[in-house]
């Protein structure tokens, strides 16, 4: 007890904290979000998210090189079609968007990961993820759709899928769907635990997918919940994902540390559209050091128990972590 233990001995110098830190981020953790667009040359920053573009396949190419060269290993692709329709029918065309994006990427550049975001609700005129029906979004009318949607994802090329809709029994789906048409070796990262959240806010701007009517509040997890999300990630985990996903992330802390307590798998988590604007923000009005809140936010993330972190400040980290080590 004190005066022999003193804490604050381990503290006094950054190279003993260095040897004592229990956490670490490194560039393997990260996976940045991209979106994509139809047209040609096109690069045009999303308002709400500075920093963050709407990319044309062209410039999404030379991001992707852009990201690779800096050591992240993987981006997840965001697609927003020329139009938009009552089924999302885009989102399973072998011509549509996000399967010209995977193609293109995959022509050129071999040693990135590439997943692809699935769901219905950037390709539907109504905004929600799935088949409105009487207000409300089938479940199983969804399911038929999702599995189309995965297995073009597939024969364009994707290294790995990650479905976000929140529909009931869709990992069995799509895990089945992917296996009967040859692609078996395709991982799933489920987006297992995904709350209505708030915090989408500035990713719907930029995806110009907020619901027209209602909300999602019918399909994802009511935040006040966390027995529920146990259910959620055990259920995708016996259907099949080989990653789970929580969503958010900085809000939902003790879930992502629940998740990774309760199963031996490997865990993701997103830290989405408000979380990094939220920070950009508030460093704007030099209210914060960017940087460095960046940095507690991910290192937080990560002693949580996430193993994977999505994130729009993956670049910034990158380069933060590569200036770091040299
Ligand atoms: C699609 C999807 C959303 C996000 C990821 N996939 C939006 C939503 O559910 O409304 C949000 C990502 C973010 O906010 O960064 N369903």
């Amino acid at each position: 007890m004190f005066p022999t233990v003193r804490m604050r001995r381990m503290r006094g110098n950054e190279n003993l904290r260095r040897m004592v830190r229990e956490n670490r981020l490194t560039i393997d953790d990260l996976i940045m979000p991209l979106f994509v667009c139809p047209g040609k040359n096109i690069k045009k920053e999303i308002s709400s998210m500075p920093g963050n573009y709407h990319l044309s396949v062209d410039k999404l190419v030379e991001e992707c090189k852009e990201i690779r060269d800096l050591g992240i290993p993987g981006v997840i692709l965001f697609g927003i079609p020329a139009s938009k329709s009552e089924t999302g029918f885009d989102s399973w065309s072998d011509n549509g968007i996000i399967q010209k994006a995977i193609g293109a990427i995959k022509n050129e550049i071999q040693d990135l990961l590439i997943i692809s975001d699935v769901c219905f609700c950037e390709y539907t005129s109504h905004g929600h993820c799935g088949v409105l029906k009487n207000g409300t979004v089938d479940n199983d009318a969804t399911l038929i759709n999702l599995a189309k949607q995965v297995v073009s994802h597939a024969r364009a090329g994707v290294d790995m899928i990650a479905p976000s809709d929140m529909m009931d029994g869709r990992i069995g789906v799509i895990r089945d769907a992917l296996d009967k048409s040859g692609f078996n070796q395709i991982p799933l990262m489920a987006y297992s635990v995904k709350y209505a959240s708030a915090f989408y806010g500035p990713f719907r701007e930029a995806a110009d997918s907020t619901p027209q009517e209602g909300d999602r509040r019918g399909y994802q997890m009511d935040p006040p919940n966390s027995n529920e999300a146990l259910r959620e990630a055990e259920l995708d985990m016996m259907e099949g994902a080989d990653i789970l996903m929580v969503k958010p992330a900085l809000a939902y802390l003790d879930i992502i540390y629940r998740v990774k307590q309760e199963f031996s798998m490997p865990l993701a988590a997103y830290n989405v559209s408000g979380e990094f604007s939220m920070v950009k923000a508030a460093a704007a009005q030099g209210m914060i050091n960017e940087e460095k809140v960046m940095m507690e936010i991910l290192t937080s993330i990560k002693r949580a128990g996430a193993d994977i972190i999505l994130s729009y400040f993956a670049k910034d980290a990158a380069a933060l972590l590569t200036k770091r080590e040299t």
